[in-house]
């Protein structure tokens, strides 16, 4: 069957739909230890008040009468009240419902943005997403419809005690030129866990105001809620930033349910493109959260449940990789936030892609980390090869023998 240019775009495959089969073919082979995949831990005090919560919506009728409608297109009314209501009275914004549209994940929400605000325009000019730090997220990677339509820019890297290093925004070196149709960063960053500091991202704003272009934060593993957060940040919203947010690290990836803030131009926009592609994004996420954004619970249960419990772990988890394979060999990014650790093998012989290889063949499924770097131009850059992501939010068996099957594969490797 032929395909159209769009079909040939987005069938073939891709970093993340790669990702997407080997995690399914993980799941069938029941010995494979799956570090790879982005899916949250399910927290057993989190799913027990999820499990609590769903019975409470199914009683009261509020999660069968979502069953049961179409939202509009901007997504459930209560629960956009009740979000914007949350961030006035914990941040002192000044939001309304109409500063919010729902998505079916954020995921969805991104494609239809980086169309919205880059690609090609009808005087002939085509525009970019700019990624001030990569290594970005790899399901930025082809989210746009128009070919070469991202820019990155490399870390800075501060190398810290312990073995570990963390990425800063290298302003020095940061042009946002013509072509530059949004910045873009997540925060918490996958796949590193680094997040961005108050001051760059307030350096990031004054650059997009000043090229009149908007700053996109992706806050999925971010604060308020789900907090996989282990630094103190304040969230950020001006009318010139557009906030993204998910149930999905939360603990509720199949609840498919995206949040954006912006302003309202922004979010009639994507309204216009929800109606068109989706009619409605799914009212169940929203009808099922609303009680706990409305009563702040949301932001208890993120703050006293989800962060300490990743927070622990990642502990653990560096702890048994710096047992392992310790520093120079191995440096970690920082882990300050998100569900993953980044691991830098410096002048590792063979390319992450092979190592990756490697590793599937002893039953350990990682992320190699060259997906990671979507408008990175540099072939030569090797450092850009010598990472992996490894989500340490399984359980702590399954880690700990990720760990060493990995440590067998670089202590093989031998350099
Ligand atoms: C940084 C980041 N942004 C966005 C998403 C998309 O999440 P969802 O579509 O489930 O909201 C993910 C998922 O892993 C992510 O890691």
């Amino acid at each position: 069957m032929q395909f159209s240019q769009f079909g040939e775009k987005f069938t073939k495959l891709s970093g993340i739909s790669e990702l997407m089969a080997d995690l399914n073919e993980g799941l069938k082979n029941p010995n494979a230890i799956m570090l790879g995949g982005g899916n949250p831990a399910a927290i057993p005090e989190m799913v027990e008040l999820f499990q609590q919560e769903t019975q409470k919506q199914l009683d009261n009728g509020h999660l069968l009468t979502a069953m049961l409608n179409y939202d509009g297109p901007q997504g459930h009314d209560g629960f956009r009240h009740a979000l914007a209501d949350l961030f006035n009275r914990e941040y002192g914004w000044t939001i309304d419902a109409d500063n919010i549209a729902l998505s079916n994940g954020s995921q969805s929400a991104f494609f239809s943005l980086f169309n919205l605000l880059a690609g090609e325009y009808a005087n002939g000019k085509k525009k970019k997403v700019l990624f001030p730090l990569a290594p970005e997220y790899i399901g930025y990677a082809d989210g746009g419809l128009a070919e070469d339509q991202f820019i990155a820019f490399k870390p800075h890297i501060d190398f810290l005690d312990n073995g570990l290093f963390k990425y800063r925004v290298d302003f020095d070196a940061l042009t946002v030129s013509d072509d530059v149709g949004m910045i873009c960063v997540s925060r918490p960053t996958n796949p590193t866990g680094n997040v961005l500091t108050d001051e760059e991202i307030i350096k990031l704003d004054e650059i997009a105001r000043e090229k009149d272009i908007p700053l996109i934060i992706d806050n999925a593993y971010g604060t308020p809620f789900p907090h996989i957060i282990f630094s103190d940040v304040t969230p950020f919203w001006n009318e010139n930033t557009i906030l993204c947010m998910s149930l999905s690290k939360l603990g509720l990836p199949g609840l498919r349910c995206g949040i954006v803030i912006a302003n309202k131009s922004i979010i009639r926009a994507l309204t216009n493109i929800a109606g068109i592609i989706n009619l409605a994004p799914s009212g169940i996420g929203p009808s099922l959260m609303q009680d706990w954004v409305k009563s702040g619970e949301i932001l208890n249960h993120s703050e006293n449940i989800i962060a300490p419990y990743y927070q622990d772990k990642a502990k653990q988890a560096v702890q048994w990789l710096q047992d392992a394979i310790p520093a120079p060999k191995l440096r970690i990014h920082k882990p300050e936030g998100a569900l993953f650790l980044w691991l830098w093998f410096e002048n590792l012989p063979v390319k992450s892609a092979e190592l990756y290889e490697k590793l599937k063949e002893k039953g350990l499924i990682i992320v190699p980390g060259h997906y990671f770097f979507p408008g990175i131009e540099d072939e030569q850059w090797k450092h850009q090869y010598e990472c992996i992501r490894l989500n340490y939010a399984q359980p702590a068996e399954k880690v700990k023998a990720g760990i060493e099957i990995l440590k067998e594969v670089i202590n093989e490797l031998d350099w």
